[in-house]
């Protein structure tokens, strides 16, 4: 009976590790996102320049393979000023952070409102489309 307690104990604690870790992660992912500077190319919400929210990311489709992109596909040494992506050694972002990285990335989503929701720009796109065909 000893026993069978304590594999309960042992499946209960699988179940809620993840869960736990995965709320932390995200919010850790969250402060190294801003702290490295990753919304200056990607936008806040990852729908900058070069987007990356909503997995739409092929590199983003497994954590290993964003971690080597971070340390070994990523610009070695990017000519300044540059657009291209920096590398990020594991002395800058060791792999726990950059599991916690990946996480927050996985959770972005880029859903902007349809212009029809929007009266005020809807109306001024309208007036400069009857502008240009009046010309
Ligand atoms: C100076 C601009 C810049 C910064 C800062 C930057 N990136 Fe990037 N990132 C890029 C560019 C440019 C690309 C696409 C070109 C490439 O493959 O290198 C890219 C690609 C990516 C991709 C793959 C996107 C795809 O198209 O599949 C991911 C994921 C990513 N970056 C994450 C990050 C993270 C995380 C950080 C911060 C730790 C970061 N980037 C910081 C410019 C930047």
């Amino acid at each position: 009976m000893k026993k069978f307690s304590l594999y309960v104990f042992i499946f209960i604690v699988f179940l809620y590790v993840p869960i736990i870790n995965s709320a932390i992660n995200t919010e850790n992912g969250a402060s190294l996102y801003l702290d490295h500077g990753c919304y200056s190319c990607h936008g806040y919400n990852g729908s900058g320049r070069h987007p990356i929210a909503n997995n739409i990311s092929g590199i983003m489709s497994s954590e290993a393979l964003f971690i080597t992109f971070l340390r070994l596909r990523a610009d070695l040494n990017p000519l300044k000023p540059s657009n291209s992506m920096p590398n990020y050694s594991e002395a800058v972002i060791n792999d726990e952070q950059a599991q916690d990285l990946y996480a927050y990335i996985n959770t972005l989503t880029d859903n902007p409102p349809q212009i029809e929701n929007i009266p005020i720009l809807k109306n001024i796109l309208d007036n400069a489309i009857r502008k240009t065909e009046n010309e």
